[in-house]
């Protein structure tokens, strides 16, 4: 008995899932009609006792299996890791080839093989993207990340890839909602900047492809577009603080950019930064304890969501380049885990020193932490469970907008112990074990003087401070705003960045950051 069409709108609706974090089946955007804008991951869900005529199915050819009286073809729309499986008459297989966009239509009815619970049987078929399959790169079968990676712009059509593509929409649309329910405003920090955020000296410079022609006399060099040097952010941090001291505590997901020289597998050129800053807020750990709440429940939310449990529960055949599926599971559970652990530097440097013959490079107080020693702290410390927050590194290895550690804690240190001969900033790096660091933050100094002071030892053009302490403005004019912030209303306030590409790595399992952004640029590369 073929069941009408509208009961599908319905029970479309009925089988609107359970977890919070599924984006992917929201019945108000894909339900809404029975025509093609139904999803296959909705048509999936929908299993009735008999047959429905009239469906209406989009989707990519994936693959074509010819028998005597039919076809089957497998279809796949980027919603769903497994396909739809479709029969089509032979009669109605003209230009059903692999990477073809097509539309059809027939019955939906329980199916008598096995991989799926119900078929589709044609009527008619339409091809409304006609594909050449011998000249389509992606063909069924398994092709390596790094090929694939040679064709950014067809990546995404392997299931894996769309899979990925849902779990960053997903995660954002979590974000949303979990920064509004925290009261925290999102906002909308430049691109463009003045200046080097993190004083790494990783900026890329930002100039006009050509020279303005409006230059009565050539042989006088042309000003520069916006007056003076300008880049493409690092890190949006000193606007976000900017901002927070007009609306309270904000958030952003930007993109932002760095001019690092390496060919790792945690680095990207260009990649997207979530970062959150706190107004009102006096300690480190109030920082660090928001930053766990908004992972953990990141995370449980995700965990619950079609896509995840799809890469969760997927065939060890697909995407075999993803770490396996036991190891990536132990990495949701731990970012689902209650309390993670905090060491200071102080106490890591002491206990890689414990086990000094285990690193090349040997750990010494006062250098920053190589990613073998990262390594062992997340792996030892948060026995490859949770992440570990690292706590309180010397002042001379980290940004300059850092709070010095309060007095008592620095001289406790550096009383009692001489292995930590100097002052500290009061920040934190996130680690997890492989990627090592994925987030960092700190409070932020907001006194003017110890400001100033801090970019002096750092090697800033010191601010021109005027007979009421107000940094003027100066030709290269970049950091005088940060600091003048200082000078009216500055309340304590921290905040954090978490590298939201290096995150979705992690989460996702794939070997290299390189495979969660859609469009992956790092030294040497920006295909397309
Ligand atoms: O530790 P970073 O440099 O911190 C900042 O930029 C702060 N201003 C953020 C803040 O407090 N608002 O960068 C933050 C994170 C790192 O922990 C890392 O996960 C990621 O950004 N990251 C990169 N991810 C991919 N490719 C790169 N080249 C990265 N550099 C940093
Ligand atoms: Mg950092």
């Amino acid at each position: 008995m073929a069941i009408r069409l509208a009961v599908l709108g319905r029970a479309c609706q009925s089988s609107r899932r359970v977890a919070v974090g599924d984006f992917s089946a929201t019945p108000s955007r894909r339900c809404l009609s029975q025509d093609a804008n139904r999803s296959i991951a909705q048509l999936l869900q929908w299993r009735p006792v008999g047959e429905a005529a009239g469906v209406v199915v989009n989707g990519y050819v994936r693959s074509v299996r010819s028998m005597k009286g039919h076809r089957f073809v497998s279809l796949g729309d980027g919603s769903s890791l497994p396909p739809l499986q479709a029969v089509v008459p032979i009669d109605q297989g003209e230009g059903l080839t692999i990477g073809a966009a097509v539309r059809l239509t027939g019955s939906w009815l329980p199916s008598p093989g096995t991989g799926q619970t119900h078929e589709l049987h044609t009527s008619s078929v339409e091809i409304v993207g006609p594909s050449d399959a011998k000249t389509f790169p992606v063909q069924k079968k398994y092709h390596t990340s790094e090929f694939l990676r040679t064709m950014p712009h067809l990546r995404p059509r392997t299931p894996i890839n769309a899979t990925l593509l849902r779990m960053r929409s997903d995660a954002i649309a979590s974000l949303t909602h979990f920064f509004a329910s925290q009261a925290f405003t999102q906002t909308h920090p430049p691109i463009i900047t003045s200046s080097d955020c993190e004083g790494a000296g990783e900026v890329f410079t930002l100039e006009p492809a050509t020279k303005g022609s409006s230059a009565p006399n050539q042989s006088i060099p042309e000003p520069p577009f916006f007056r003076s040097k300008k880049y493409l952010t690092v890190s949006t941090q000193l606007h976000l603080e900017a901002l927070a001291q007009s609306v309270g505590h904000v958030w952003t997901l930007s993109p932002v950019f760095r001019a690092e020289r390496s060919d790792s597998s945690r680095h990207l050129s260009e990649f997207y930064m979530l970062e959150a800053e706190m107004s009102f807020v006096d300690d480190l750990g109030s920082i660090m304890d928001f930053a766990e709440l908004m992972l953990r429940s990141l995370s449980t939310d995700l965990f619950g969501s079609s896509t995840v449990q799809q890469l969760l529960s997927r065939p060890s055949q697909t995407g075999s380049d993803l770490a396996p599926v036991d190891i990536v599971r132990r990495r949701w559970e731990g970012f689902m885990r209650p309390t993670w652990p905090r060491i200071t530097y102080t106490e890591a440097v002491a206990l890689l020193q414990e086990n000094a013959d285990m690193f090349s490079q040997k750990p010494i107080w006062g250098v920053g932490l190589g990613a073998e020693h990262e390594k062992y702290l997340a792996e030892t410390v948060g026995g490859s469970q949770t992440p570990v927050f690292v706590t309180d590194y010397p002042r001379d290895i980290k940004a300059f907008y850092m709070r010095a550690a309060r007095p008592d804690l620095a001289s406790a240190e550096s009383g009692s112990d001489t292995s930590s001969p100097g002052p500290t900033v009061e920040c934190f790096d996130l680690l997890v074990p492989e990627l090592c660091e994925i987030a960092g933050g700190s409070m932020r100094e907001h006194r003017l003087m110890p400001l100033v002071d801090a970019m002096k030892r750092q090697g800033f053009a010191a601010p021109a401070l005027d007979a009421t302490g107000n940094a003027g403005p100066r030709s290269d004019g970049d950091l005088d705003w940060y600091v003048n912030l200082r000078r009216w209303g500055c309340p304590p306030h921290g905040g954090f960045g978490v590298g939201f590409d290096r995150l979705l790595a992690y989460l996702s399992g794939v070997s290299t950051i390189r495979d969660i952004a859609a469009f992956p640029r790092w030294f040497g590369r920006c295909d397309c």
